[in-house]
Parts: C-alpha cells; structure tokens; sequence
C-alpha cells in the first residue's frame, strides 16, 4: 500500500513566533528562541510546525502587514536564523509551514511607497487598488474594513486606496502581473531555503471584483467576518453569502499556477493550506481539487458550541464535503485569531472535543499553548495592541488574549519566557499551567496530548473512514453522546454535565479526564469527557 503524502494526516503545531519563546531578553519571542525549544515540539509527537510571519514588517498587524516577504524582521532574528529553524527541525523529523500574506503588504513595503509617490494613474499604483473619491469627497464604495471603520483612507493627492484590514495593510491587485511575478519569486525563495509548505492567508480575499459597488449592510457584515465576533450561526451564515470580494473565481487560477511550481520541487512533496473562511461551505472544497491546494482549513470548530447536534453536523458534513474532491477536512479548535477554545467552551470540555477530533480523519492544526490547556490571558485595555481594538477605540477588544506568549519554567510571571518584560503579560494565575509543571505531572494536559498523538500514530492512521455508531439522531442517551470507530479504536465523547456507562468492549486507551480505567465490561465516561478504547 502506498503511504499517504505526509501532509494529509499531519498534527500540525501553530508556532505565533512572538509569543513562543524569547532568546535575548527583549520581551518578544523570536527564531532562535523557537529552535531552542524545537526538541519540546518534537516530543510532543507532532509532525510540523506552522510559522505566523516572521518577515520584515512594521507589525501594526501582528506581521500579517508584510514590508519585505523575502527577509527577516530583526526582531525575529535574521535569515540565518531562519535558515537555523529549518535544518534544525528537518533534523527532528518536523517539516516546517511558512505563512504567505498575498492579499495585501504593509505600507511600508517599497512598493507603496513608490505609489504614493508615483501619483494617479501611475504603474506604481496600479498594483493596489487606487481609486479617486466621489464627487463629495467619499471614498469610491461603503465598505467597512473587517478592523473596523472604512475599507479605504484618502492620500494627500485625493485617491482612496482599498484596505480590507488596517489602514497599513493596502490590498495588492492580482490584476497586476508584477504581484503575480513577485509572489512566484517568494513561494521559491522559502522553498529554496527548505520550508515544505505554505498557510496561505486571506487565500480567498486576492481577487477582488466591482470594487467600486456599495453593500447593504457593511457593518454587519465586517462583525460577520470576526472570529471573535458573537453571532447567530443563522445570522453570521445569511451575511457571509453576501461578501461582495471574498472568493471570487479568478483565485482558483492564482492557486493552479502556484500548484505547478510546487509540484516542481518534486518529491519534496509541498503543500500549501489557504485560509479561506467561504460560504456556502462547499464553496471551500473547491480550494482543494486536484489542481489547487492541498488543505484548506475548517473554522467551524473554532466558533461551535460544546453540543452534539451541532458537532455532529459540522463535522460530518466537512467530511462528506471534502470527499467530493477526494481530500480530507483539516480541524482546529484554537488559533491567533480566535479566543482559546479552554475560555471559550470551557476546561473539561476544550479537552474532550481535542481528543475527540484528534481522532478524526484529517490533519489537526494545535495552536501553541492548547497542549498546556491555556486559557486566554487577561489583559488590561492598556495592554491591548491589536488593530482592531485600536480602530474601533476599543469597542472590539481584539485577538491579543489569545496570542499572550507562553508560561515555561518557575513559578513567578513571565514564567521564564523572557528575561526582559514579555510584549504582553502572562497572569500570575498560569502558574500551574507552564511547560515545566505539566511536564512534571503524568495526568497533566500535556502528558495526555503525548499519550494521544503516540497512539494516533500507532492506532488510529491505517484507516481514513470513520463509522459513527451513536450520534444525536440515533443515540440512546439524550445526544449528549457522540462515538464512532476509526481502525481499531472506538471514541466516545460525552457532553453532558453528569458521568455515563458506556458498552463498549475493549480497553480504554486514554480518557480526557485523566487516568484510565482499563478492561471493563462497562466503561465509565466521566461528564464532558472523551475516551478512546481499542477494539
Ligand atoms: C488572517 C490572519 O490570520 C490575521 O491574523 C490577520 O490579521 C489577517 N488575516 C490579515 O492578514
């Protein structure tokens, strides 16, 4: 049997290289800051990180505002460094995921620069999107940035130019064969030096039609766009099918030209993954046919309520959704764009829906600090750095709860992940959460997530179906409890706030909860917990 592409069951370790681990003292994590703790990655038996960028930016947007795609900000380090990070990881085994930001560039990359200078009507500004105002004075359409406040800002000439996200962030024109040129020349400069894939960011957002058109209702529909936005499911759903520039036909094009050039590197076999949040859902599958990308991810899991039904549909349907292009789904539960799944749904059950989807079919993406059971940090207004906090003065507090850097060693704040004073602080109250404590304590989150990536491995990856054998539809107990069998494993979850028996035979592998009971007729599955028991 031919093996699968390493990618397509891969657990994948979001690293936001910020908030990792500092190496000199400046508060901020950085590159050798995350090669010296690679060997802890590896031990936790994931199969490659995922870098948030690290490139040259003035980060009025966490790096996700690029001035130079092809080099280091020196506050992550240098290229060597990055060059470091790679072999080093490639020597334990991790391939290692760039971030790609082709949707727009910092205002500080030469390019815009050279536009503003440039004048209307210039080349140099027709790689944005430049437009005059209307005859009052507005900008060319309504629509509002999904930071908050309106998608364009006037130049000291007159013209507007379009900026999905913050005012620093102008949006590139993929009509523009130079944007189409210089991205080819980054993918190559980063596989050039070693990287084995792409997260390609904003994927569905490059192309942008009728630029000039107003929308109905721009302010809900920026709330809709948020992740850390609370909506309806109904609501959000209605208003995401209205997105005037989000998944346009002509990406799909961008994404088969890129395909080619990664297929040229061969059996290095790269991959890329878009982030591209589309609707309907099926529209995402089409992200990764043949032709295009590889994986494309599924935010359901990052917005859902702990409850059966519900996560027995979403998860089913994206299944059966990326069987239809013969690829299999990706889960998160956490990233640095979403609150932490332990404060958003709680501590008991953020661990049972981690072991219930680390068993899925797929690959999972493990944002840095889940395996540690992070709750999101508390921070003072003071502290906030986000620009959607900024631009909305502070009505939307913003991602930055989710991106307080990592607790290590000891037993006082910064918890050894700087010397100097950490770009925004860790609560004392992560005492009990640090790498160290955990490491220390068999039963701890961390010491479950080796246990469940090893049997992962060992159990779980021969086979890609899943049989559902108790869901909310044909279950006995009320739906609270949801189990299906992969391979030689059966997965229980229970979501409900009382403990269960369960008949199933077998042994129990590993609960969340803690210790396992092993080889009893009837398995007890303690409240918002899951279990996995071999056959
Ligand atoms: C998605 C990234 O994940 C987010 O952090 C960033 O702010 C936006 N794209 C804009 O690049």
């Amino acid at each position: 049997m031919k093996s699968l592409p390493w990618w397509k069951e891969a657990v994948i370790y979001q690293i936001y290289p910020r908030s990792f681990f500092d190496s000199n003292g400046d508060g901020e994590g950085d590159l050798p800051g995350i090669t010296s703790k690679l060997n802890y990655v590896q031990q936790l038996g994931v199969d490659a990180i995922w870098l948030s960028p690290f490139y040259t930016s003035p980060n009025k947007d966490g790096g996700y505002d690029v001035a130079d795609p092809r080099n280091v900000d020196p506050r992550f380090g240098s290229l060597e460094d990055a060059k470091e990070l790679i072999s080093s990881a490639h020597q334990l085994k991790l391939k290692v995921i760039a971030d790609i930001v082709p949707n727009h560039f910092s205002d500080q990359h030469e390019w815009f620069q050279a536009a503003l200078l440039a004048g209307p009507g210039s080349p140099e500004r027709a790689r944005f999107h430049f437009h005059d105002a209307n005859p009052d004075g507005t900008p060319p359409n309504n629509w509002i940035s999904l930071f908050g406040g309106p998608s364009w800002t006037r130049v000291d000439d007159g013209q507007y130019y379009l900026h999905l996200f913050d005012s620093s962030q102008p949006d590139l024109n993929w009509d523009n064969a130079d944007v189409h040129e210089d991205f080819e020349k980054t993918l190559r400069f980063w596989l050039d030096l070693g990287v084995d894939g792409f997260r390609i960011d904003v994927a569905h957002g490059l192309v942008k039609e009728n630029v000039l058109e107003h929308h109905h209702d721009p302010q809900s529909l920026s709330n809709a766009l948020r992740l850390d936005y609370p909506m309806e499911p109904e609501e959000r759903n209605e208003l995401l099918l209205s997105v005037p520039y989000f998944d346009r036909q002509g990406v799909h094009e961008i994404y088969r030209k890129w395909r080619k050039i990664f297929d040229s590197y061969g059996d290095r076999e790269i991959m890329a993954v878009a982030e591209a949040w589309v609707h309907p859902p099926i529209n995402a599958t089409k992200y990764v046919r043949a032709d295009e990308l590889h994986q494309v991810f599924n935010f359901d899991l990052l917005t859902a309520p702990f409850d059966a039904a519900y996560l027995f549909e979403v998860i089913n349907r994206s299944i059966e959704l990326n069987s239809t292009v013969d690829a299999l789904p990706t889960w998160a539960l956490s990233n640095h764009d979403s609150p932490r799944v332990a404060s958003r749904i709680g501590d008991d059950q953020s661990r049972a829906l981690a072991f219930f989807v680390l068993a899925l079919p797929g690959s999972n993406y493990i944002f840095a600090g889940q395996e540690l059971g992070l709750p999101d940090g508390e921070l003072s207004d003071h502290d906030r750095q986000d620009p959607s906090f900024i631009r909305s003065n502070g009505l939307i507090k913003g991602r930055d709860g989710a991106r307080v850097p990592l607790p290590w060693s000891g037993d006082i704040s910064p918890f050894g992940f700087t010397t100097g004073k950490p770009w925004l602080p860790l609560s004392q109250s992560w005492k009990n959460f640090t790498v160290e404590h955990e490491n220390s304590d068999p039963h701890s989150l961390l010491n479950l997530f080796r246990s469940a990536l090893s049997i992962r491995r060992k159990h779980l990856l021969e086979s890609q179906q899943i049989e559902w054998i108790e869901s909310p539809s044909h279950g006995a107990r009320g739906g609270s409890i949801l189990a299906f069998k992969r391979a030689a494993i059966t997965v229980v979850m229970n979501l409900s706030g009382e403990g269960m028996d369960v008949e199933f035979p077998g042994e129990v592998l590993f609960a969340s909860s803690g210790p396992v009971q092993v080889n009893v007729s009837k398995k007890h599955v303690p409240a918002r917990s899951c279990i996995w028991i071999s056959n």
